[in-house]
């Protein structure tokens, strides 16, 4: 099997970052010089898959605009002589063939794999959610594509989290977590702490067989009228899972966004701006700020 398509849902509504995210889509918030979003499709393309299909909605033109020519401003930007600007710019534009399809009935995530279906027809594809990346030395989505390939089942990405955190995400029950991919016996959409089988959470990034798709259309909408994409999970003839490795950034939420950014830019030594917030950081706890 051949994993060479990935989906990125990007079709919520962002609520949990209101008010920004009321005109701008949730995907679009920066972190240093990027979009979120631009993140994952560099992951994705760094692992060699190049056809990329964007789920949209209404009011996140701007992912489309993002990845779209921008005629105007690369003339404006040769005119001037501005080469190093103007070659980031076409640079965002030629990284992959992407395509975009609008979510109508946006009821959650299992709602929106559900319209890559045509898309990916009878094969296997990688699943990244759009709000979050990896940064490691192998793009996270890589490692998972040859799992897929080597088993040809479908794969998930785990991580162990803080047990506070379990009720955030969709929690693995594994028997046996040793080797670099095991079977998952169970899985559950946002448990309370008390009944998670595990701290082993589900964390975006996904290979499914086009199993996924009768799956989802035997889902119910779960008690908060969403289709979960992890009830239809649990129902796969076979899936594994697999932990990866790297930094991961998920910009769910203000302080999520903000601590992302401050990661970032102290990794990320770009010049002064690495200086800037560390030194930035330093006076506030100096004066008695942040809670300190
Ligand atoms: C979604 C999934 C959840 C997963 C999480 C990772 O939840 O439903 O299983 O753990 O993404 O970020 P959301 O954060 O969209 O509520």
């Amino acid at each position: 099997m051949n994993v060479d398509k990935a989906v990125i849902p990007a079709g919520g509504y962002g609520t949990r970052f209101l008010p920004v995210t009321k005109a701008q889509p949730k995907e679009m918030m920066p972190v240093l010089d990027r979009p979120t979003i631009q993140y994952v499709v560099e992951e994705a393309v760094e692992a060699g898959i190049d056809d990329i299909l964007v789920i949209t909605g209404r009011g996140k033109n701007a992912i489309e605009d993002h990845f779209d020519r921008s005629y105007e401003l690369e003339a404006e930007l040769e005119k001037s002589g501005k080469d190093d600007r103007l070659e980031r710019v076409r640079e965002i534009t030629d990284l992959a063939d992407i395509h975009y399809i609008r979510q109508q009935d946006r009821a959650g995530l299992g709602a929106a794999v559900q319209y890559a279906e045509d898309h990916v027809g009878d094969e296997p594809f990688a699943l990244l959610l759009g709000d979050n990346f990896i940064e490691s030395s192998t793009p996270s989505i890589e490692n998972l594509v040859d799992v897929a390939e080597d088993r040809e089942e479908s794969v998930v990405a785990l991580e162990r989290i803080p047990w506070e955190e379990v009720p955030a995400y969709g929690i693995a029950d594994v028997a046996d977590t040793s080797g670099r991919s095991y079977p998952v016996d169970d899985l559950v959409e946002k448990p309370t702490r008390e009944a998670a089988p595990s701290n082993l959470a589900i964390i975006g990034r996904y290979v499914f067989t086009p199993e996924i798709f009768d799956r989802l259309d035997e889902t119910e909408r779960s008690a908060r009228g969403e289709l979960e994409l992890t009830d239809a999970m649990r129902e796969l003839s076979a899936i594994r899972g697999t932990e990866i490795e790297g930094d991961r950034y998920h910009i769910g939420t203000v302080p999520d966004w903000l601590e992302a950014n401050i990661r970032m830019a102290l990794r990320h030594d770009d010049g002064q701006l690495n200086e800037t917030v560390r030194r930035t950081i330093e006076d506030e706890l100096d004066r008695g700020n942040g809670g300190v």
